[in-house]
């Protein structure tokens, strides 16, 4: 199905370990769009890992570097964005892509476990500074699953392969926006 062609931008959230990354790369592929990598921005611009960002300048600050490099970012059309995990923590993140229009949000669900085992088996030195703080990681998780849910599209991805969610992606938007004049009439809180 031919994605709907209001549709300028895809953003993908979701916890870490979703697949964001991963699937954002593909996904960009199939359209011939560009993959944007929030985090590997923010440490361009920053000069330093995120892990290093969190260390040496705190929690706050990381939010609002990420904040700014997201809006300077989404600005661009034909753009597969992947967000990191936190990032809609931060409110004018959240209302960012109604007040820009013609994005379309999706949720990479799946549940902690699983997302953790990702992680976990992840390879190379990814220091994950949220993950670490694993007595904070519960509550987190269930404190974001609102602002994940309130994406346009969701998708279960545990039994799936980066493939098939990058390809299930495009099939939910062309549904999901099948029947809207313009992705600006549908609300993302
Ligand atoms: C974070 C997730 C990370 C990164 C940072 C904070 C979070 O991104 O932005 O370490 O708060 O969940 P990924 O979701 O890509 O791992």
């Amino acid at each position: 199905m031919p994605l709907p062609s209001q549709i300028r931008r895809i953003v993908l959230t979701g916890f870490m370990g979703a697949g964001k990354s991963t699937v954002g790369d593909l996904l960009a592929e199939k359209l011939a769009w560009t993959f944007v990598d929030v985090d590997k921005e923010i440490e361009a611009r920053a000069g330093m890992t995120v892990a290093a960002i969190f260390a040496k300048r705190g929690e706050q600050a990381f939010r609002a570097l990420e904040a700014t490099v997201i809006r300077n970012l989404s600005e661009r059309e034909e753009l597969v964005l992947a967000l990191g995990g936190g990032a809609l923590e931060t409110e004018s993140t959240r209302t960012l892509w109604n007040e820009l229009g013609s994005t379309c949000v999706v949720f990479l669900d799946a549940p902690l476990e699983v997302l953790v085992e990702r992680c976990l088996a992840q390879p190379g030195p990814v220091e994950r500074p949220v993950l670490a703080d694993r007595d904070r990681l519960l509550r987190r998780f269930e404190s974001r699953l609102p602002h994940y849910r309130a994406a346009h599209v969701t998708l279960a991805t545990q039994a799936l392969s980066p493939a098939e969610v990058a390809d299930r992606i495009l099939d939910s938007i062309a549904k999901r926006f099948a029947n809207e004049a313009a992705a600006e009439s549908v609300p993302l809180r």
